[in-house]
Parts: C-alpha cells; structure tokens; sequence
C-alpha cells in the first residue's frame, strides 16, 4: 500500500498534467487544476485562493504576481517571481509562463504582463519540502518587489495571506485579490495534523481551534508575509499546501523563507536578477 507520502505524490503528477481538482484529498504540495474560475488566465489551470478574506486594494501588495498556470508569486526582484516548486515542470528554459502584476483585477487593462524565460525549481525538491522556484521575466514587471525574511526571527505572530484562488474549498479561482490574516502555528502543534511535515522546511498558519481562514488553491507559490521591526513587508512564507482548506484542526502549510532565502538569493544572482 502506498504511504500518504507516496499518494499525494502521484496526486501531484496527475494534476500536475491539469486533470482534476484534488484540493480536499491532498495531503502534499499537489497542484489541483481544472478549477472553475470567474476571473481571467485560470481555465483548467492550477492553482489555490484565499478563503475569509476580504479584496486587497489596488496597490496593498504590489509585489504580488499571478502566475497563468494558476498559482501566484512575489517579485523578489523586478524580473525574478518566486513561487512554489510545485507550481513549475523542472529547471531551464520556459517560455510558457505568462506573470501578470501590478493589478488586484486580474482584467485591470493597466495589468502589466510578462512571459518567462527560465524556470530555477529547489535543487533536490521530490515533493516533500523544499517547495521553491523562481521564474525568470523576459521584461521586469515595475512594481516595489517583497524582501526575504533574513531569518527566523519573524517566523511568529500573525501572517497575511494573499491570492487569486479559491475562496473556499471546491471554489472558484477570484478575478479580484484577496486578503486574510492566519496565525503562525508551531511545529509541534502542525505535527499533530501532518505527520509528514518537514519541520525545517516547512512552516504552519492557520486557525488551529475554528478554522475558517486559509489560502486554498490557486494561492500555491504565493507569499505569505508580515512586517518586520522596520515597519516594512517581509516574506516568511510560500504557500505550499494542506489538508482541504480552511478546515479546523488543518493549518496550511507554507514553504520556511528563512531555510531558503540564500539559496533563493544565489539561484536570483545566477539568473542574473
Ligand atoms: N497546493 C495548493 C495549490 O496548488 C495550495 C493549497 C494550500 N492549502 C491550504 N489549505 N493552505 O494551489
């Protein structure tokens, strides 16, 4: 019998390939795809979404990419998207990814939009932690990029989530960004839920005892962030995956920024960002 492990793995392959909506049985990074959506770029395309958000207004985040194969992304740099190694097909050359920025209405005409040239995907990533990957933009998308948390020092508190996926589980990719705010939960606590977890590679949010606020499909590669001793926005986390969305007793869990930020950095610096 395959382990879960194993499961969400091939989970992951067969969405990978954009058949079907595995969001609620996914216990992995798995990209659920073939989500119905109301908004542009996301037919039949992976992704996750905020659930019991609220809209962002236009220019709250603007770092925050949409990715056309359904996820999202931050600018790390003004032509570099760091998103999520799930959300990506391998390292090299890409010309297939559009990054649409600089809008909250996905069908703003002052979107600005970008196709790929490279894809980096986390050297070693097999679908257990390590869920990074940066995209490298034909043409830089002119917006204020998100800095990397430098350690773990902010890896507590309260985060903000943001996205154009689901807005509950099952639902709908959203045309316009949404907003919540979710708990960091400690790995002790997240490894109640998930045995799985990489607890150095992985970090949990969410509201452990209600439920009821979460990013859900379609946010896959998105960041999650809070502001730092400066007042300023700092990337903590990437959002990788969890049981469902929004369930009671089911953080999302988000790939650990601070495990990876000079890995990412160095992977930006070959890519010439
Ligand atoms: N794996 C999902 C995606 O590809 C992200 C799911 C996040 N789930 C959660 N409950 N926080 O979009």
């Amino acid at each position: 019998m395959p382990t879960a492990k194993d499961t969400s793995k091939r989970l992951k392959r067969i969405t990978a390939v954009g058949a079907v909506a595995l969001a609620a049985f996914s216990l992995g990074p798995s990209v659920a795809s073939a989500m119905p959506t109301d908004g542009p770029g996301g037919q039949g395309e992976p992704g996750a979404t905020v659930v019991g958000g609220t809209k962002a207004q236009q220019g709250e985040f603007p770092f925050m990419v949409r990715l056309s194969m359904g996820c999202g992304g931050s600018l790390l740099t003004q032509d570099i998207v760091l998103t999520a190694a799930h959300c990506v097909d391998g390292s090299g050359p890409d010309t297939s990814i559009t990054a649409t920025g600089g809008v909250v209405d996905l069908e703003d005409p002052a979107a600005k939009t970008a196709r790929s040239t490279e894809v980096v995907q986390a050297p070693g990533y097999d679908g257990n932690g390590k869920d990074w990957a940066l995209v490298k933009l034909a043409e830089p998308i002119d917006q204020p990029t998100l800095a990397l948390t430098e350690d773990a020092s902010y890896n507590k508190g309260d985060f903000t989530i943001a996205g154009w996926g689901a807005d509950r589980e099952g639902g709908r990719q959203q045309r316009y960004l949404l907003k919540a705010q979710v708990p960091f939960v400690d790995d002790a606590t997240c490894k109640t839920a998930y045995s799985n977890l990489v607890e150095d590679e992985e970090l949990c949010a969410g509201k452990m005892d209600t439920g009821g606020v979460d990013t859900c499909q379609g946010d896959s590669g998105g960041p999650m962030f809070r502001k730092d001793d400066a007042d300023k926005w700092v990337q903590v986390g990437i959002v990788s995956w969890g049981d469902g969305c929004a369930r009671p007793g089911k953080p999302g869990v988000y790939t650990e920024v601070s495990t990876f930020a000079s890995d990412i950095r160095a992977a930006a610096d070959k890519l010439g960002g």
